[in-house]
């Protein structure tokens, strides 16, 4: 089979969180840049107006959808209009996630300095709306009996990760787990699901937190191909586990993270 052919997504509907910006952005331009009506959902709406239009303006299907993905009726509400108003959903992205700041080398990120309001609003963002997501898009795709989840996961929900906050490292590796549990459950209905696990990307995450050359100067010694990854070089995972390519691959965590979880 041709290479086009295998990641070839004409005509599929593919719904991302947190599309605005950062991997979710990439995840909506590689999908829009292949076929898919991309249904692009973020908090933020002046970047995801802006990218929504830039992005139709070159030609791509996509639309943009406000919505906060700790509003679980919302985000139920938005997974359920993109399926319904297209009569299909192929791929849903459960991408959205937010910072818990930093790790334990810092006072700040200490175990007795974890505030909980902010552990609430992680778990929030980072676990139970991907649950939410997981769990309406596989209600639409086992109806089909063919879909495509993909969670954004991270290395620091594989291995410990001194540089992230304690509800980022333990909401990242609760996903991995939620990932196998429903990939088992909805195996048997052709509904593919599984984790990308991204070492350190140049983002918006933690307010751009990597943009400042100390912190990524630390990111990038962590890293054995010793630099930062650009979200461009994220694209052919999110597509090839969303695509006909990938069409056997389910319940696994894929690290792409220039060697980190390797050493
Ligand atoms: N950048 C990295 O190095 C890295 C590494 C591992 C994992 N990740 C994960 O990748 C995912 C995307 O993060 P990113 O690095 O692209 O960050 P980013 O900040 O550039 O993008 C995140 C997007 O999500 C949106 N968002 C945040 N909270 C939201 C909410 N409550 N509802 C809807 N949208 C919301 C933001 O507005 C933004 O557009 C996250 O889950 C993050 O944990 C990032």
């Amino acid at each position: 089979m041709k290479a086009a052919d295998l990641f070839d997504v004409s005509g599929h509907v593919a719904f991302v969180t947190g599309a605005a910006s950062g991997l979710g952005l990439a995840m909506a331009e590689v999908m829009a840049d292949n076929g898919a009506h991309v249904v692009m959902a973020d908090i933020n709406p002046d970047t995801l107006e802006h990218h929504a239009e830039r992005l139709s303006d070159a030609g791509r299907s996509v639309e943009g959808v406000v919505l906060d993905v700790a509003d679980l009726d919302a985000l139920r509400a938005a997974i359920d209009n993109a399926a319904e108003s297209r009569g299909r959903l192929d791929a849903a992205f459960a991408n959205a996630g937010i910072s818990a700041g930093p790790g334990y080398l810092t006072e700040a990120g200490r175990i007795d300095s974890v505030d909980p309001a902010r552990w609430d609003e992680v778990v929030q963002v980072n676990l139970t709306s991907v649950f939410a997501t997981v769990q309406a898009a596989a209600r639409h795709m086992k109806r089909r009996k063919s879909g495509r989840i993909v969670v954004t996961s991270s290395i620091a929900g594989l291995k410990s990760e001194h540089l992230v906050g304690y509800a980022y490292a333990a909401t990242k590796a609760g996903v991995v787990n939620l990932v196998r549990q429903a990939a088992m459950e909805l195996a048997p209905h052709n509904v593919t699901v599984n984790a990308i696990a991204p070492g350190p990307f140049f983002t918006n995450i933690a307010g751009g937190r990597l943009n400042d050359p100390e912190a990524a100067r630390a990111f990038a010694e962590m890293v054995p191909m010793g630099r930062i990854a650009d979200t461009t070089e994220l694209q052919g995972l999110a597509l090839l586990l969303a695509s006909p390519a990938g069409s056997f691959i389910t319940g696994t965590a894929i690290p792409i993270d220039g060697g980190c979880t390797a050493g």
